[in-house]
């Protein structure tokens, strides 16, 4: 009851205020006159408010994978869901519908923090809501890792990423083998070799490493390659990313993970922008 009267609350609070946006013509006291509209184009200058709608040549692509109970989990025999669960239902009488969200912090797309396989960066409280979010937004390159290999140093060598390039999505045979569709985990799946970590850190400028399945690190090397990773608390590795049908080359992207205090994971929402 109290829940109900508070959202037709602040639905009456809402309807009353203005929105500085929807003004068209009026200008709103925030912004210089005449320039509180969405219509001002963009190479008109002035220094004032404008705001222009994404033409048809910035097209949003959505590479976070959804959030359902079949997403796969590390864990053999483990499952991820159900993700979400109706925790008041109007179906049972209740006035409302109220969900929780329950889930491991690195199910489906995620990003790691620095403190998730070290404990010093741990003790330092480098958790998720420390991560630097210039280094999750901005250009990045989509690269097609070739299809034989684990990323070793020597695969990493073949791909000749340019240095200055700081944000890099490593499509893999995961993307091919859909693993991030598939319920039951893999363990076979492609993911840095501890040499191929090291090769990185060493001889490339990259900050955000994206890979197509849970674990940035090989299996073989699931310890070895997050601690190479991870003695440089500025790399950030975003994991489970949907890769599917993404043309490679040159975007921006844009991830925001949840604001998750003392966390060493958290789900994360990446788009594409081209
Ligand atoms: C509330 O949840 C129930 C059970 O899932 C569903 O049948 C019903 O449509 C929902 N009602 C609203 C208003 O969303
Ligand atoms: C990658 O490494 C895993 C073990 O970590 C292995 O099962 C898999 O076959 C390797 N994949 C390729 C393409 O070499």
């Amino acid at each position: 009851m109290a829940v109900a009267l508070l959202a037709s609350l602040l639905l009456a609070l809402l309807l009353l205020v203005p929105s500085p946006l929807s003004a068209g013509g009026d200008a709103h006291p925030g912004y210089p006159s005449g320039e509180g509209t969405c219509t001002v184009d963009s190479d008109a200058g002035g220094g004032g408010f404008w705001l222009r709608e994404r033409g048809p040549a910035g097209r949003i692509i959505d590479i976070t994978h959804a959030y359902v109970p079949d997403l796969p989990a590390f864990a053999p025999g483990a499952v991820a869901g159900p993700v979400v669960r109706l925790k008041h239902s109007m179906a049972e009488g209740s006035e409302y519908n109220l969900s929780e969200l329950r889930m491991e912090c690195h199910t489906g797309t995620h990003v790691d923090a620095p403190g998730h396989i070290n404990q010093d960066n741990f003790a330092a409280g480098l958790d998720v809501d420390t991560l630097d979010l210039d280094v999750l937004n901005g250009p990045a390159l989509l690269v097609d890792v070739p299809r034989n290999t684990n990323i070793t140093a020597e695969a990493m060598e073949f791909l000749k990423i340019p240095k200055g390039v700081r944000r890099v999505l490593f499509r893999t045979l995961n993307t091919d083998r859909k693993l991030m569709w598939k319920k039951a985990g893999d363990l076979s799946y492609v993911g840095f070799t501890e040499d191929g970590a090291q090769w990185l850190v060493d001889n490339t400028d990259i900050k955000l490493v994206g890979v197509d399945y849970l674990s940035v690190a090989a299996f073989d090397h699931l310890i070895s390659a997050h601690v190479v990773f991870f003695k440089n608390p500025d790399i950030i590795p975003v994991e489970g990313l949907k890769l599917d049908d993404v043309p490679a080359g040159i975007y921006n992207l844009h991830c925001l993970p949840l604001r998750l205090v003392g966390a060493e994971g958290s789900p994360v929402r990446c788009i594409l922008i081209k």
